[in-house]
């Protein structure tokens, strides 16, 4: 069956609070069930009485009750029971296809947790799941295999779905490993989280989160976070 891209959701806005913040920097937010996003979506988040002009972007990480557990977040000025003004949930985020039975989770260059909320639908569906990452991940179920960045390509060349994270400076990079599509296998499907700046969401088309995709450009806010590896001639 044909995986079904996750549409961007009317964008809705709303009020959260942060309630607690986990070793690893990420946190538990408490917010309207219509605002969680799913896994590789977004939230643009503002602290209420902060003066920063900027919004940050939240991705999901994984269920918490009333709400979810964030990614790692990089705002050191919130604490728990910050007040968030919320707006979203943004983008387009990942999609398992059904028939999917060996799934990679390969975060390239950053820690897994964005890619945390996959593994229960991978599970859920049957499949087998190697996470791909030098970084460590606290709650890993016992049912998937961990390995480090090294063996990415032989996990890729395995996999009938993959997943990537990687940061827009490193796009380039993760495109020579991958050997600029002419790998001898590849899986049927594979999407990229790309992450870089996105202060606007889209709201003001500020231009920051822009991609240079070969000869064309793309607004990472819109038209990813999570993009199909076809689209991006990898
Ligand atoms: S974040 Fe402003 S256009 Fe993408």
């Amino acid at each position: 069956m044909p995986p079904m891209r996750v549409n961007i959701s009317p964008m809705k806005s709303g009020a959260g609070q942060l309630i607690e913040i986990y070793l690893d920097s990420s946190a538990r937010i408490i917010c309207p069930p219509d605002l969680i996003p799913s896994p590789g979506q977004y939230i643009l988040a503002h602290a209420s009485a902060s003066y920063s002009p900027l919004a940050v972007p939240v991705f999901f990480s994984d269920s918490a009750p009333n709400g979810f557990r964030s990614a790692p977040l990089n705002e050191s000025t919130w604490m728990p029971g910050t007040q968030l003004n919320l707006r979203g949930p943004l983008g387009h985020g990942f999609s398992i296809s059904t028939g999917a039975r060996k799934v990679a989770l390969i975060a390239f260059d950053d820690s897994p947790a964005r890619l945390r909320g996959l593994i229960s639908i991978a599970l859920k569906q049957g499949a087998e799941v190697v996470l791909v990452s030098n970084s460590a991940m606290d709650d890993v179920p016992e049912a998937v295999e961990v390995q480090p960045l090294q063996a990415m390509m032989e996990i890729y060349q395995w996999a009938d779905y993959a997943a990537f994270d990687v940061a827009r400076e490193n796009l380039n990079q993760l495109r020579e490993m991958l050997g600029n599509g002419k790998q001898a296998k590849a899986p049927r499907e594979a999407q990229v989280l790309i992450r870089a700046p996105m202060p606007c969401g889209a709201l003001a088309e500020c231009g920051i989160c822009a991609l240079t995709n070969r000869h064309e450009w793309k607004m990472i806010c819109k038209d990813g976070p999570v993009f199909e590896m076809g689209e991006l001639k990898i």
